[in-house]
């Protein structure tokens, strides 16, 4: 396994996450050195041990809480680093409103602790996972940067209040260069079937719980509500490929120490899809049944959420190019591969 000499060397924090592995993945091939700093809350090191083996590359691990400042203070004494990529924090909506306090201590203390370790270092160059959450439920679609933001739950305000946190860094120090990622759906896997999303427990989103259904795991999809004012009355939302969004990240470093202050960035597709949309394309997809049952709203869901990505178009070259058949595919030869996830 090799290391690469004289390469770019990227924090990536979060990085044996979902989005993290696969961001980690695209840097390696583009040429950049990789350093991984996770607590593995969620996620296990098996997916960079994967990542490994498919790019033949070198990954530096260290099984650190971004909210330590002492360990993370560590990890930059012993790295010179061009950049972060911060993906480190927790994401479940519905477990945000039960313990709001880990979710401000891990998600915004987690960030404060990161930026103020990059300040010290003189490290100014950071890449932040945002979300199409800080929309709120938007006046009308598709969704523009520019749109007002707020939140409907603590997860979704822990994104605006860093969101922020960094906005008032670089008013305060113009040298910072940051680039604020608003995330729509991520789905799917990397083609080679070898990482991909592997959630602890029920799944919240739609995706995973569809695939998990296609397997055989859980015996029916909940639909959360067919009365929304959408063609079908199903959700529709802004369902992105995981590699193409990873490819955004990549395309954001390249290009970051050409950026000055904040760039904020919607990452979709452009297009929306229902949730019944997705059971069809699924079934399509995989060959196998999805029962489904319809229930009540989920509280807190909007009818609609997709996003005109153009800005990130010309701001960094990047579009999704990958539709929904290959989300599939991908989502299930990962899922068929590896019923279990990264369990053995
Ligand atoms: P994930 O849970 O798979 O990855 C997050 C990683 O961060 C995990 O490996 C976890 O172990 C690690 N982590 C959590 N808290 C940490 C801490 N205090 N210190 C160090 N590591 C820690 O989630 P993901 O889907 O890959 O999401 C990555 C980022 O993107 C998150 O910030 C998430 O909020 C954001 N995001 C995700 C989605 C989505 O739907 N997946 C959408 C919008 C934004
Ligand atoms: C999609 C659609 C549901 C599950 C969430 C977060 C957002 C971002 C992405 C992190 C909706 C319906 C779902 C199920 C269903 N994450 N659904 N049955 O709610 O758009 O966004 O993940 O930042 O912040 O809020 O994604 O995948 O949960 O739901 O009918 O079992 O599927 O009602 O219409 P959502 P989702």
């Amino acid at each position: 396994m090799s290391v690469q000499q004289n390469a770019k060397k990227i924090l990536v924090t979060g990085g044996a996450g979902y989005i993290g592995s696969h961001t980690c993945l695209l840097l390696l091939e583009a040429g950049f050195d990789v350093v991984v700093v996770d607590n593995l809350s969620n996620s296990s090191l098996e997916s960079l041990r994967r990542v490994e083996k498919l790019t033949e590359k070198f990954i530096r691990f260290y099984k650190v809480d971004v909210t330590d400042q002492k360990a993370l203070n560590a990890v930059f004494v012993d790295h010179e680093f061009e950049a972060v990529v911060h993906f480190a924090g927790l994401k479940a909506v519905g477990e945000s409103s039960q313990i709001p306090l880990t979710y401000y201590e891990q998600n915004v203390h987690g960030s404060v602790t990161l930026i103020k370790v990059m300040q010290a270092h003189n490290l100014k160059r950071i890449v932040f996972s945002s979300s199409a959450t800080v929309y709120g439920d938007p006046a009308s679609v598709p969704i523009k940067e520019d749109f007002p933001t707020s939140a409907t739950n603590p997860y979704g305000r822990t994104k605006l209040f860093v969101e922020e946190i960094l906005r008032d860094q670089a008013v305060a120090d113009n040298e910072w260069q940051i680039v604020l990622l608003r995330y729509f759906n991520p789905v799917g896997a990397h083609i080679s079937g070898q990482i991909g999303e592997h959630p602890q427990g029920i799944p919240n989103n739609l995706m995973p719980y569809i695939s998990q259904v296609a397997v055989g795991q859980r015996e029916f999809l909940s639909v959360f509500g067919n009365d929304y004012s959408t063609p079908d009355g199903t959700g529709v939302r802004d369902y992105i490929h995981v590699v193409d969004l990873s490819d955004a990240h990549v395309k954001a470093i390249q290009k970051i120490a050409s950026f000055a202050g904040v760039t904020t960035l919607n990452l979709g597709t452009g297009n929306g899809y229902s949730v019944l949309d997705m059971v069809k394309a699924f079934e399509q997809g995989s060959g196998k049944n999805v029962p489904y049952k319809l229930v009540e709203r989920r509280p807190g869901d909007i009818a609609e959420c997709w996003a005109d990505p153009s800005y990130a178009g010309v701001i960094l070259g990047w579009e999704a190019k990958k539709g929904l058949d290959e989300m599939i595919e991908d989502t299930w030869r990962w899922q068929s591969n590896n019923p279990n996830g990264f369990n053995k």
